[in-house]
């Protein structure tokens, strides 16, 4: 399959021009983010970054004591990025926890661009925003502090990423697991959980978030289909629900056009939206942005004002030299690039699959990402099946660690993003063994 080239103009068709309901963004907020209000420096370093004060506010350091005067980044096709002196000096000072305006506008054009998201039209009550965070699962955490507290539930996939899980336990919060399969999130499950909630979990209270990952789920390499994506988004605006669209493998789905994120379809201002550089660019860079109503995002920079304060300034540098270097277009022939070869990645896994687990296991060809997701035949659980492939010195991952109770699951992660295709060969031969081995122990066992 040849890549299609990429054309933003199909997000743009996709909202139903319906009109807009308030969204009462207080409601949501947790009891500790409605407590949170503006650190004292993080008000005056607003000044410290504006021209024309004499700046004795702030603990900024001179960057006269800076050593690092300039840079030179070497790309892969042999094109050199450079950071200038004054450039330098920006980026290795303090910034605002929103990040460097500079790449903040890069993005926020972007975002624009490919999403079109109704908060900004400037009329609209939401008013869209955008901050910089240290990776994505910053902006979940945040997304989730913000949102969730001791006995809330939230809703997500069945099978969804594992930090995003782990993140809700340290609040004494659950996630609740919708059924999903190859299209994405089951609309009639969803539907039928919030209707009875009374009846499920009784005396707790409504969920008001649900967590997604839209496209090349992790674990389980869905793309949702734009039905669901609609279906969902509906329910959402039925029973009042913040929609936090964690869609980090967006532009790696295996085919274009791409499937329009739930950010395009939003009507009312009520999608949270994290993408992030880590698979598009690197992930030691830690950068990655979330983007909505202004709103939210103003409680969850408070929050930065007094945690991680910015992602690093080098990172941020580098990035927005580097998407100036592209511009819009050369960054999605790079994504498009990078989708290539995970694509390959994937086709090469399903094959190797194919050869030595039919039979033994069952999946769907992934169409994104960088997972596939086995349901292995004839178990309950596959811990000792990824137990006894370690020892066998191959690692994948027990289904149950993506489930939001840590429910036994028939299911494996296998991670192809890094792996050779002869590593593959031997990995899934390995895997193939310890599951025969393990399928004839339950039948002896079971007899
Ligand atoms: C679905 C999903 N969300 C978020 C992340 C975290 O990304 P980051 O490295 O930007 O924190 C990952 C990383 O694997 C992911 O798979």
């Amino acid at each position: 399959m040849t890549t299609q080239p990429y054309t933003c103009a199909q997000h743009t068709s996709v909202r139903q021009r319906t009109v807009p309901v308030n969204v009462d963004y207080e409601r949501f907020f947790s009891k500790s983010a409605a407590r949170r209000c503006p650190a004292a420096l993080r008000q005056t370093a607003v000044y410290m970054h504006k021209d024309g004060y004499i700046k004795m506010g702030g603990g900024f350091p001179n960057p006269l004591t800076f050593p690092v005067v300039g840079a030179e980044f070497k790309l892969r096709d042999g094109s050199v990025v450079r950071m200038d002196e004054t450039q330098m000096m920006t980026y290795q000072q303090y910034a605002m926890s929103e990040g460097y305006p500079d790449l903040r506008h890069w993005l926020i054009d972007f975002q624009n661009r490919v999403h079109t998201p109704p908060t900004f039209d400037p009329k609209h009550p939401g008013q869209f925003d955008l901050i910089i965070t240290n990776g994505a699962n910053e902006g979940i955490n945040l997304a989730l502090e913000m949102l969730v507290e001791e006995g809330d539930w939230a809703l997500c996939e069945e099978a969804t990423y594992s930090s995003a899980l782990s993140m809700l336990t340290p609040h004494a919060a659950r996630f609740h697991g919708i059924t999903a399969d190859e299209g994405g999130m089951v609309t009639e499950d969803l539907v039928r959980v919030l209707a009875s909630w009374s009846d499920l979990h009784p005396g707790s209270k409504k969920p008001k978030v649900l967590y997604a990952v839209t496209s090349g789920g992790n674990p389980t390499g869905v793309t949702w289909s734009l039905e669901r994506r609609r279906e969902v988004y509906d329910v959402a605006r039925s029973h009042d629900l913040i929609i936090l669209e964690d869609d980090a493998y967006y532009f790696l789905q295996f085919s274009r056009p791409l499937m329009p994120s739930l950010l395009s379809i939003d009507v009312d201002g009520r999608v949270l939206r994290f993408d992030t550089f880590t698979k598009l660019v690197a992930p030691g860079l830690r950068v990655a942005m979330v983007s909505g109503p202004a709103p939210l995002l103003c409680k969850m920079r408070l929050q930065k004002d007094v945690g991680s304060l910015t992602a690093s300034g080098l990172s941020q540098g580098m990035l927005v030299q580097l998407l100036r270097h592209w511009g819009h277009d050369g960054f999605l022939r790079h994504v498009d690039g990078v989708m290539e070869f995970y694509r390959q990645r994937a086709q090469s896994a399903t094959r190797c699959a194919e050869r030595h687990l039919a039979g033994l296991a069952e999946w769907t060809a992934p169409s994104g990402g960088m997972f596939l997701w086995l349901r292995v035949l004839g178990v309950k659980d596959t811990e000792v099946i990824v137990h006894k492939a370690l020892q066998r010195h191959v690692i994948f991952v027990a289904g149950t660690h993506f489930t939001p109770a840590n429910q036994k699951s028939a299911c494996i992660r296998i991670s192809f993003g890094t792996t050779s295709e002869e590593d593959c060969e031997k990995g899934l031969s390995v895997l193939a063994d310890v599951i025969r081995e393990e399928v004839s122990h339950q039948q002896q066992h079971t007899v």
